[in-house]
């Protein structure tokens, strides 16, 4: 059932979207799916080739329409010139979906000082130019815009050997939360996904290092025992970016099977309690 689209045909239908790193991964998933509800998408991201072949791959599996645009999101005049070209090409936009993000792992202290900035550019800077630009357009516009932003659920508790990307995204959230507030008045919303494990070539070839696969194996880390299928997030993402979701502002969903609380709860370590020490332990106590 998760694997299957949620909303109704043409749920979307006449809305523009902006998807940053919608080329690849995750953003790929979620244009393909807005486009089946029928909202024309801009991708952009770094490498235009790899952006035009996903259009042209997208617009023959959708028949809708999505236009490439390079775009560095760390750079503010490259996002005001990517929103032009949508506008020239679209008319309006609706909404924007924050997915581009760069992200590696390592020990913190051996990270260069530009190491870190790179990271934090791509995740937090490359945010909060797009939610200005967007902002700052809708404003203008009288638009009722939405954004909608992916983070981690390590921006919640931190974590090592991803530092700089738990900073950013810790920083996407309050972007996000401090916005939904200010930007209400002028219809504006602003939400976030936070998504457990998800498999995408992006994400798990820089996060596993080689020959640990098994040991790091995500699903085990994940009270559901399984990753997250993209099309669960993609519904999730439309609904988001939809107005359905017309009432909800400023949150930050979790769709992660569980695997942060689990992570998270002190006791759940007792797992490893076989079920004879658990009929043992009962008995002792009835006695
Ligand atoms: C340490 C590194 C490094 C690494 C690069 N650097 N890779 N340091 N370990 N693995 C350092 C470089 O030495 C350099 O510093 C600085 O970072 C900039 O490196 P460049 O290669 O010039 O940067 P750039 O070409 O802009 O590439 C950005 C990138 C790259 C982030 C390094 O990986 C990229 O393009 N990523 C985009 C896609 C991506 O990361 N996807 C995964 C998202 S997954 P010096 O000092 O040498 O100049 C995600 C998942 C979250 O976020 C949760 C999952 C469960
Ligand atoms: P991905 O395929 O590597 O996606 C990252 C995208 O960001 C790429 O398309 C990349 O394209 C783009 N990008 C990087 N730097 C950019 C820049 N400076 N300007 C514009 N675009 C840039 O990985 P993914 O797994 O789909 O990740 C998508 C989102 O989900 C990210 O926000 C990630 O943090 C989040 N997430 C993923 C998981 C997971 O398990 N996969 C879990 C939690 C959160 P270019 O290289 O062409 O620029």
């Amino acid at each position: 059932m998760y694997d299957q689209p949620m909303l109704r045909d043409n749920a979307l239908k006449g809305k523009t979207f902006i998807v940053t790193g919608g080329g690849t991964g995750l953003g790929r998933s979620m244009s393909k799916y807005l486009m089946e509800l029928g909202a024309s998408v801009v991708i952009s991201s770094r490498k235009l080739d790899v952006l035009q072949k996903t259009a042209d791959e997208l617009q023959a599996e959708t028949g809708g329409k999505a236009l490439a645009v390079a775009c560095d999101v760390r750079i503010y005049e490259e996002v005001e010139q990517m929103l032009q070209q949508a506008v020239d090409a679209f008319g309006q936009v609706d909404g924007l979906l924050n997915n581009a993000a760069g992200n590696f792992i390592s020990p913190t202290e051996r990270l260069s000082h530009r190491a870190f900035d790179t990271v934090v550019d791509i995740v937090l800077k490359g945010s909060y130019n797009c939610t200005l630009a967007l902002g700052k357009y809708w404003i203008e516009k009288k638009i009722s815009g939405t954004v909608l932003s992916i983070t981690t659920t390590y921006a919640f508790t931190g974590s090592g050997y991803v530092v700089p990307s738990a900073c950013g995204k810790a920083g996407v959230i309050a972007l996000t939360r401090s916005l939904a507030v200010e930007w209400a008045k002028y219809g504006i919303r602003l939400n976030a996904i936070a998504p457990g494990p998800f498999p995408t070539e992006g994400a798990w070839s820089r996060l596993v290092p080689p020959g640990l696969e098994d040991d790091l194996d995500m699903k085990k880390k994940v009270p559901m025992g399984r990753v997250g299928h993209h099309q669960e997030l993609a519904n999730l993402a439309a609904y988001l970016m939809s107005d359905f979701s017309a009432y909800v502002n400023g949150e930050v969903i979790v769709i992660d099977g569980g695997e942060w609380l689990k992570g998270a709860g002190e006791m759940n370590v007792l797992e490893k309690v076989p079920d004879q020490l658990w009929d043992m332990m009962e008995k002792m106590r009835k006695k």
